[in-house]
């Protein structure tokens, strides 16, 4: 008998949506149903990812081209995919990734202006094909995603870019979301954390085999 593969579940927003927060109680949802998950992030999840991940949240890196930046991302996408994600869904353990490629098209391509195409291609490349079944979009005013995530202390060197930045980055998100429904389910982040958590187990339900209520 062969193993069915697993579901890859991705979170995505801006800075403060609730990403974090989310992940707990899906991770829970998930595991009730007697599903072994594998949960991790990005950049980072893999030794090489989580050096990648110092290097680009460094507020001292304030050199780093665009260019530098979304090879970077890509190259912990490229160690994630192959350390840990592909042989996760391949033994039919479920991934739930904070963050994965919808981040570079909307933090390198929208927030950066790289070109969509080039993402294109370093995605083809890097991630052989491995896509989420259902990505979350936690959506959030970007004022109130700061004002969240202000409350953990000093700025990285992404969260220290201006306002304009970040709303590029949730017109991005926004955009990629509505080009791709069947993929990206996009919640009210601005609700409280159990009305988010209620939004993503429902939009759960048709990965468990059961009815979306
Ligand atoms: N729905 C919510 N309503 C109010 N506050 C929330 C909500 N969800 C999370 N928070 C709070 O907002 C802050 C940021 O949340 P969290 O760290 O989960 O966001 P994140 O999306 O992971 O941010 P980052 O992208 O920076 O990692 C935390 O202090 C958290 O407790
Ligand atoms: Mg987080």
């Amino acid at each position: 008998m062969t193993t069915a593969r697993g579901k890859f579940i991705s979170l995505e927003g801006g800075e403060g949506a609730g990403k974090s927060t989310l992940l707990a109680g899906l991770r829970a949802c998930i595991e009730q149903h007697g599903i072994a998950l594998v949960q991790t992030r990005e950049p980072g999840g893999t030794s090489v990812g989580e050096a990648v991940r110092a290097i680009v949240l460094d507020p001292a890196q304030h050199e780093l081209a665009a260019e530098t930046e979304l090879l970077l991302m890509f190259a912990s996408r490229a160690q994630l995919v192959r350390e840990v994600i592909e042989p996760a869904l391949g033994a039919g353990r479920w991934v739930l990734c904070d963050r994965y490629a919808d981040a570079s098209y909307a933090y390198q391509g929208g927030g950066r202006g790289q070109p969509t195409e080039r993402i294109a291609e370093l995605e083809r490349w890097a991630c052989h094909g491995v896509k989420p079944d259902l990505t979350l979009l936690l959506d959030l005013p970007v004022a109130t995603g700061r004002a969240r995530a202000a409350g953990r202390g000093d700025a990285d060197r992404i969260e220290s870019e201006a306002d304009a930045f970040f709303e590029r980055v949730r017109a991005s998100y926004r955009e990629r979301a509505a080009t791709d429904p069947d993929r990206f389910r996009v919640i009210d982040a601005s609700e409280t954390p159990a009305a988010v958590l209620l939004a993503a187990t429902r939009a759960l339900m048709p990965l468990l085999g059961e009815p979306q209520p």
